[in-house]
C-alpha cells in the first residue's frame, strides 16, 4: 500500500530529528508531537513588556511566570522534564506583540505561551494562536466576549470583578457615576457591563470618557471631577496613566470620602509607583490582595519578596501569572511526553484545579475561563489594601454576561 503523504512526512521530521521546524511549513511538523518535549525540556514563550506604558504591570507578570518555571524546574521538572522560557519583550506594542508571538510559535516552537497584560495585544495574538493551534496563557482580568479554544483566561471578566462591587458601591456612595478608562476595547466593553448594571440600579451615568493610551495629563479631566461631582468615579485606566491620574486628583485636593475612585485596574504595582498617599482611601476589586490571608499566599509573597527584592509586591495579575504556570504543569504531567502539543494540553487542562495564593481555582472546561474569588479592597497609605467583603464562594466565569443572547462552550459560541 502506498503510504499517505502526512504519515510520509511526520515519520520524515520525526525520523531525522535535524530538521529545523521553522524551516518548514507547519502541516509538515504539526504531527510531529515529539517536537515539542525533546531533549528532556518542554520550551514556553514568555511575552510581557519590559518597556513601554505597561511596562509597569507586565514586567512584574515576567518575574510571576519566571519564578514558578524556577519553582517547577528546582523541584524536578515535571516527570523530570524541565520547563525553558523563550522571553521575549514586545514593548507594549500590539504589532510587535504579533511578531514575537510568531516567534515563539514558529521558531522556537513554544507548546505554550504566556503573555499579555492589555486585550489590544491579546487580539494581537490571537490570530497567531489560532491559525498554528497553538496555546496562549493570559492572565489578565479582561472584558469577556471572547469564546478561542486557543486561549486559556485565567483573569477576571466583567461578572467576576462587578456584580458585587458596582451595587456596594452605589449602595454606599451613591448614584451619579463618572467612567473613566483607555482609549481602547477593554474599558469600553467592561464599561458596557458597568451601564448594564447602573441601569438595573436606576443610577445615572454623567460622563463616559477615554483617553489614549499612555495618557498622563489629567488636569481637564480633574476639573470635570470638580464639577461634574460625581458620587463614584469608575476608572478602567490603564498602565502609566493609572499612576498619573491618582496623582492629579490627589493634587487638586478631591477626597475620596465623598468622590472615591473604583477601579478594576489600580493594584499594589500602580499604587507602588504612584506612592500609597496617592491611592488612599480609593477601592479596587479583585480576586487577590496581596494581604489575603492564607498560607499558599504568604509562600507566595515570602517567595516573591526574596527572588525579586523585598520592596517588590504582588497583585492580581501576577497571582494568576504565577498561578497558570502550575496549571499548565498539570496538564502536562497527566500526558506521555510523545504526546504533548498545545492541543493535548489544551484538553488535559480542562477542569484542573489547584490551590492558588487566592484560594481553590478552576479551569472550567466549557470556556478555558476560571474560578475565581472576588473581593473588594480598599487603599492605605502604605501601599496595601484592607479587603472589606469577599465572596463567600468561587464565582463561575460568564465571558458573554453582557450579551446574554450568546454563550461560550466546549464546542464553540453558541447563539441562544
Ligand atoms: C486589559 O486590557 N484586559 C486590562
Amino acid at each position: 500500500m502506498k503510504e499517505g503523504r502526512r504519515s510520509f512526512l511526520k515519520k520524515t521530521v520525526v525520523g531525522t530529528g535535524v530538521l529545523a521546524a521553522s524551516n518548514f511549513p507547519y502541516i509538515w511538523v504539526k504531527n510531529s508531537s515529539l517536537a515539542y518535549a525533546a531533549k528532556g525540556e518542554v520550551k514556553v514563550g514568555v511575552l510581557f513588556s519590559l518597556t513601554g506604558t505597561t511596562g509597569i504591570i507586565e514586567e512584574s507578570l515576567n518575574k510571576a511566570t519566571i519564578m514558578a518555571i524556577e519553582e517547577i524546574n528546582d523541584s524536578g521538572g515535571i516527570n523530570g522534564m524541565k520547563i525553558t522560557p523563550v522571553v521575549e519583550d514586545p514593548a507594549s506594542d500590539p504589532a510587535t506583540f504579533a511578531a514575537k508571538a510568531r516567534k515563539l510559535v514558529l521558531n522556537d516552537r513554544c507548546v505554550s505561551v504566556f503573555g499579555s497584560y492589555t486585550s489590544a495585544s491579546r487580539k494581537a495574538v490571537l490570530p497567531v494562536f489560532e491559525k498554528r493551534e497553538n496555546l496562549y496563557w493570559y492572565p489578565t482580568l479582561y472584558e469577556g466576549r471572547e469564546c478561542s479554544k486557543n486561549v486559556i483566561y485565567t483573569g477576571a471578566v466583567p461578572n467576576q470583578q462587578q456584580d458585587e462591587f458596582v451595587p456596594w458601591l452605589v449602595e454606599k456612595f451613591g448614584k451619579r457615576w463618572y467612567l473613566i478608562g483607555s482609549n481602547y476595547i477593554y474599558p469600553k466593553e467592561e464599561n458596557n457591563y458597568c451601564k448594564k448594571l447602573l441601569a438595573d440600579l436606576g443610577c445615572e451615568v454623567v460622563a463616559e470618557e477615554y483617553v489614549p493610551l499612555g495618557h498622563s495629563e489629567f488636569a481637564s479631566v480633574v476639573n470635570k471631577f470638580r464639577s461634574e461631582k460625581p458620587n463614584v468615579i469608575f476608572s478602567t485606566v490603564v498602565g502609566d496613566s493609572v499612576v498619573a491620574l491618582h496623582r492629579q486628583y490627589r493634587a487638586a485636593g478631591l477626597d475620596p470620602e465623598t468622590m472615591p475612585m473604583a477601579s478594576l485596574t489600580t493594584s499594589e504595582n500602580e499604587v507602588a509607583a504612584m506612592g500609597g498617599d496617592a491611592a488612599a482611601g480609593h477601592f479596587t476589586s479583585a480576586p487577590y490582595f496581596q494581604v489575603w490571608d492564607s498560607p499558599e499566599n504568604q509562600k507566595f509573597v515570602e517567595a516573591y519578596r526574596k527572588r525579586w527584592g523585598e520592596d517588590k509586591v504582588t497583585h492580581f495579575v501576577s497571582e494568576p501569572s504565577y498561578f497558570q504556570v502550575y496549571m499548565f504543569k498539570q496538564a502536562v504531567e497527566k500526558l506521555d511526553p510523545s504526546d504533548i502539543s498545545p492541543q493535548t494540553i489544551r484538553e488535559a487542562v480542562k477542569g484542573v484545579e489547584l490551590v492558588a495564593p487566592q484560594g481553590l481555582v478552576r479551569l472550567d472546561p466549557a470556556t478555558l475561563h476560571t474560578y475565581l474569588w472576588p473581593k473588594i479592597g480598599v487603599c492605605k497609605s502604605d501601599g496595601q489594601f484592607e479587603i472589606l467583603k469577599q465572596s463567600s464562594e468561587w464565582l463561575a466565569p460568564v465571558p458573554y454576561k453582557a450579551y446574554p443572547d450568546q454563550v461560550c462552550t466546549e464546542a464553540g459560541l453558541k447563539q441562544v
